[in-house]
């Protein structure tokens, strides 16, 4: 492997629009290879797509370099992303279960690495440090074959957490958890929260402050979206003056309320 500022990339060909997301603007398919442009965080990431690389976890994308026009050349993983809406392919409770034993994959393959690059500072406070952690497996940046999960892109939310705050997270997008009057699809929230709960094994401790825990992570999440919603402008503003705030807002009180029924599904 290249020391990662001097890596480049040259190949080109016909740049493919890829779905978009809500923040990041200009991230292409090229041939095998995504082009994402150069960001902040980009070598901290890059750090830790080296290191999963060099523990053979094959389920992220390798950092190939910079291309001449100075965007991140990462590798393309192949098989299917869910859209926005989440289809109804992307809800069956045979692929949260292999989410979970994905993200415990991804956390084992994580837990060694000490990142020398700095990764930049979360917004009102920083997670307790466990290991560095993706904290952004949506539907939309997971990819699947064959039914199973192989794969997640997009790590610009990576930083350094924890395996619990980052495995509610990806709970909370799956399951999904939030209130009611906000799913999209007929789903048993508590009896998919289990899969994934056992899936990824979460401990008998874990299970029950899960409610809790999950209701002030939500408070927390209200607060960094609120101050990004005001300082970053782009998608965070949109997101923010579309009501996202209402959402989380909403599963906080949801969580609080449903905190007995979700120790109980747990055990
Ligand atoms: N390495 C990759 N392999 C396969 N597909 C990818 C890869 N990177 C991106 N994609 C596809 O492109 C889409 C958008 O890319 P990505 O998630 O990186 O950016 P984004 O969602 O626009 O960014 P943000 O979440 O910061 O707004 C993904 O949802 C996925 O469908
Ligand atoms: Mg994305």
């Amino acid at each position: 492997m290249h020391q990662l500022r001097g890596r480049t990339y040259s190949g080109g060909g016909p740049e493919v629009e890829l779905p978009r997301g809500d923040v990041t603007e200009g991230v292409v398919r090229v041939g095998d290879t995504v082009r994402r442009p150069h960001q902040p965080q980009s070598w901290a990431v890059a750090e830790y797509l080296d290191h999963l690389e060099s523990v053979g976890f094959e389920g992220s994308p390798r950092f190939l370099g910079l291309d001449e026009q100075g965007r991140d050349v990462l590798t393309f993983l192949p098989g299917e992303v869910a859209g926005d809406p989440v289809p109804d392919w992307a809800m069956q409770d045979a692929l949260l279960a292999s989410l979970g034993g994905f993200v415990r994959r991804l956390h084992e393959a994580s837990a060694g690495f000490v990142p020398t690059e700095p990764f930049p500072p979360q917004s009102v406070e920083q997670d307790p440090f466990e290991l560095v952690a993706h904290l952004d497996i949506t539907p939309q940046n997971t990819v699947v074959r064959d039914g199973a999960v192989v794969g997640v892109v997009d790590f610009d939310l990576a930083s350094p957490s924890t395996r619990l705050i980052d495995s509610l997270n990806t709970a909370m997008h799956w399951v999904p958890l939030r209130h009611p009057d906000d799913l999209r699809h007929d789903v048993d929230q508590l009896a998919r929260l289990r899969v994934f709960a056992d899936a990824y094994g979460w401990t008998a401790e874990e299970r029950a402050g899960l409610a809790e825990f999950a209701a002030r992570r939500a408070d927390l999440s209200y607060r960094r979206m609120k101050l990004r919603g005001e300082t970053l402008g782009g998608g965070w503003a949109r997101m923010w003056s579309e009501g996202v705030g209402d959402v989380i807002a909403r599963r906080a009180a949801w969580l609080r309320a449903q905190s007995a029924a979700i120790g109980k599904a747990l055990v």
